[in-house]
């Protein structure tokens, strides 16, 4: 088992297939305009294939698709079809949604098994102001078609941002348990693109929790969290629900994740700008046993704590700015999977 200088081993992989998206959520991508990965810098399938192999030969059990918005990629079943039949534990998916309608079925039939979908609103206008396109309905039918295949390990990730949404954590709630899905509620970071980011916006896990158990009755905490991002909780009626809070009580201590951007770059943490250049080394006539090599000697040099190194700050406001998010786009969220 690979570990790195904190101990932590290799496990999870968050492999981001496209950096464009359909939504512009005001969180992630809140310019009018932006560059995309040209098509011949994206890895190919085979290259993300072959990558995924190495990965499990130094350790990874989970791999987790992520964009931009990952059903824009042509051809993603294909993918997902090819993925599911390599030794994983898990292969997963996180969506916004908007074209999940078609795709349900075939993702389905191509082996995937656990799905997240973010849903920040259940109101029309306010996904429009968060999200800047109409496509709550869409978002919905999508829904509706995941839960009517079968998807049995259905998520929903809002990110709760003050003034914004906060007043719909129960609605949220009920739609979750209706659909059968379990919500996790996600504390607004100051990172990627989030130039817009501020502490007031942040609603904090304890609060969170101080607020669910004045509408519901006290929250409790469930175990085994593991390297997980989410905690777990159960209300009093039974339903249970997750929060991530990375913003206010970050988990680097346990964190296994690898993650690799549309264009083939390998960070080791959500937050850092350094990265290593996967497809270049996949386009030279490297071995896989080389290939592993190089993985294993950028996971046991790794320190990365990011999101305790700024919760250490103190004072905060976002990571990056839009003009140094254009000099270096490799930092945002979009591009190296949320
Ligand atoms: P599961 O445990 O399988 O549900 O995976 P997950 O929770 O990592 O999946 P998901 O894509 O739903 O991630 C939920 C949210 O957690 C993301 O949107 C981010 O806000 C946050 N998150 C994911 N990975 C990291 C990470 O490496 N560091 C930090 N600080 N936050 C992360
Ligand atoms: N804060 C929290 N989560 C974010 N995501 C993107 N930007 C942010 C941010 N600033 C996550 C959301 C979204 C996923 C694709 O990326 O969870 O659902
Ligand atoms: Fe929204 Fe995800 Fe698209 Fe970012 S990548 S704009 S969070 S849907």
């Amino acid at each position: 088992m690979l570990l790195d200088r904190r101990q932590r081993p290799l496990r999870s992989l968050r492999l981001s297939v496209t950096d464009r998206c359909n939504l512009r959520c005001q969180y992630c991508m809140p310019e009018a305009n932006y560059t995309w990965v040209p098509r011949p810098e994206l890895l190919s399938f085979e290259e993300l294939g072959r990558l995924v192999d190495r990965f499990i030969a130094v350790g990874v059990r989970k791999v987790r698709l992520t964009g931009g918005e990952p059903l824009l990629r042509n051809g993603l079943p294909r993918l997902v079809e090819a993925l599911a039949a390599k030794p994983l534990d898990e292969l997963a998916l996180t969506t916004n949604g908007v074209l999940l309608r078609d795709f349900a079925q075939p993702l389905f039939d191509a082996g995937l098994r656990q799905l997240t979908v973010s849903l920040d609103t259940l109101s029309r206008s306010t996904f429009v102001r968060l999200a800047r396109r109409d496509a709550l309905s869409r978002v919905l039918e999508g829904l509706e078609a995941a839960a009517g295949v079968g998807f049995t390990q259905l998520k929903l990730d809002t990110v709760v941002v003050r003034g914004v949404n906060d007043h719909e954590l129960d609605a949220l709630l009920d739609f979750a348990a209706r659909l059968g899905a379990e919500l996790r509620f996600i504390e607004y970071m100051d990172v990627g693109g989030a130039t817009q980011w501020d502490p007031a916006h942040v609603v904090p896990r304890a609060e969170l929790l101080s607020r669910l158990a004045a509408s519901r009755g006290a929250p409790h905490p469930l175990p085994l969290r593991g390297s997980a991002p989410a905690e777990r909780f159960v209300l009093p009626d039974g339903q249970t629900f997750g929060i991530v809070a990375s913003t206010t009580q970050p988990f680097c201590g346990a964190c296994d994740r690898a993650r690799v951007s549309a264009d083939g770059q390998l960070f080791t943490c959500l937050y850092t700008s350094q990265s290593t250049d996967l497809r270049a080394l996949l386009r030279s006539p490297l071995t896989d046993e080389a290939l592993e090599a190089r993985l294993a000697s950028v996971w046991t040099a790794r320190l990365d704590r990011g999101a305790e190194a700024r919760a250490a700050l103190g004072i905060r406001g976002p990571l990056a700015d839009a003009a140094q998010l254009k000099a270096a786009p490799q930092l945002e969220m979009h591009r190296r999977g949320g």
